[in-house]
């Protein structure tokens, strides 16, 4: 049922059995690693909201006869389903949303309605919540735009460069009005690419770690957009998992707050490639492209904020992860 790889080490130091959790996209990739993460340490009830429109039913089936997990499957564009979801619960991670930038490019106002839409509605459920202690949301490092600093430091944005980034940044101008105007307490986890086991690879707009490792697995000649060089913070999605339960659990923080969550390493595309050859032993046709409009070529995080003010520590470097997730997609392909 659990992936005896991940999660071994804990990242709470409250018992987890006396609290509600609601996870949006919990059938999603890190949403599905954010309930493995809770059901391990035996939380006491976990729902998760999901409409499967990107996420599988196959990343929470294991969980489904647990009596302390619950699946909604609804649509955080509807207001009463958010409400029910939200009825009774602790604390929530937000982190349904479609996306991907080139998605948001071919069809910005279905990214808009699901991103900034639902996200609103869950704001609205939240702030009327008697009950809830505390929601966490998924932001994003696409929220940088343009800015070329490195690395990328909180409060010092550039302008979005897709329709994608503006729904995560307008996430953020929401989360910020909500805690002033309803009192709602939020934080932001801008994520910078995340990856790990239960990301999908056959996505039409699937991530470069997932493709790269089908690709690599199958023998099959990899397309890259651009000349390799470009550069991520990638951050494996335990780390990711590992901000969502401080962030949530932590009782610092008041108001809105939006962190990093990265480790704080940049990785070109081309030493991914030379990684996997060497854990492979195999050598792939490389075709390299055009570079992809709406990227930014470099991205690199400050992860100041968030070690200091909650402690987190990204403990799966990113070889490591590369390993765990190359041989969760030989199992899984
Ligand atoms: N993966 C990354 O590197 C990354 C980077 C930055 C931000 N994020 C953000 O983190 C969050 C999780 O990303 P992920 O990679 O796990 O994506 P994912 O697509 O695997 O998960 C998102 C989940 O939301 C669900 N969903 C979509 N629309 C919905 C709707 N209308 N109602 C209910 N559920 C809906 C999907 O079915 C899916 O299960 C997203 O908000 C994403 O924008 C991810």
């Amino acid at each position: 049922m659990f992936n005896n790889q991940l999660y071994n080490k804990s990242y709470h130091d409250i018992e987890l059995s006396n609290y509600s959790f609601l996870i949006t996209g919990g059938a999603g990739f890190i949403g599905s690693n954010l309930v493995e993460y809770l059901l391990k340490y035996n939380a006491g009830h976990v729902r998760v909201l999901d409409n499967l429109s990107n996420g599988y039913f196959e990343n929470i089936k294991d969980f489904i006869e647990l009596p302390n997990f619950e699946f909604v499957e609804g649509d955080i564009r509807d207001l009463e389903t958010c409400k029910r979801a939200v009825n009774g619960i602790d604390f929530i991670s937000h982190q349904a949303a479609l996306g991907s930038v080139p998605r948001s490019i071919a069809d910005p106002i279905t990214s808009n309605d699901v991103n900034v839409g639902g996200f609103l509605n869950i704001m609205v459920a939240a702030s009327e919540s008697k009950w809830l202690r505390k929601m966490v949301y998924a932001a994003s490092s696409s929220t940088y735009g343009d800015s070329t600093d490195l690395p990328k430091v909180e409060g010092k944005e550039g302008r979005p460069l897709s329709p994608y980034a503006v729904t995560k940044l307008v996430n953020e101008l929401y989360a910020d009005v909500f805690s002033r105007v309803y009192g709602l307490n939020t934080i932001g986890l801008r994520y910078f690419n995340v990856f790990g086991p239960k990301q999908n690879p056959n996505n039409p707009y699937a991530a470069v770690i997932p493709i790269f490792c089908k690709h690599f697995i199958e023998n099959t000649e990899l397309i890259i957009n651009g000349d390799g060089n470009t550069s991520r913070d990638f951050t494996f999605v335990e780390n990711a998992v590992q901000a969502n339960i401080k962030a949530m659990l932590n009782p610092v923080f008041e108001n809105h707050e939006v962190m990093n969550v990265a480790c704080g390493d940049q990785i070109s595309l081309n030493e991914i490639i030379e990684m996997l050859s060497v854990m492979s032993q195999k050598e792939i046709k490389i075709t390299y492209g055009s570079e992809r409009p709406g990227d930014v070529k470099h991205s690199k995080a400050s992860i100041y904020k968030i070690q200091n003010s909650i402690n987190y520590s990204p403990v799966i470097k990113f070889t490591d992860g590369l390993g765990i997730v190359y041989n969760w997609y030989i199992n899984k392909l």
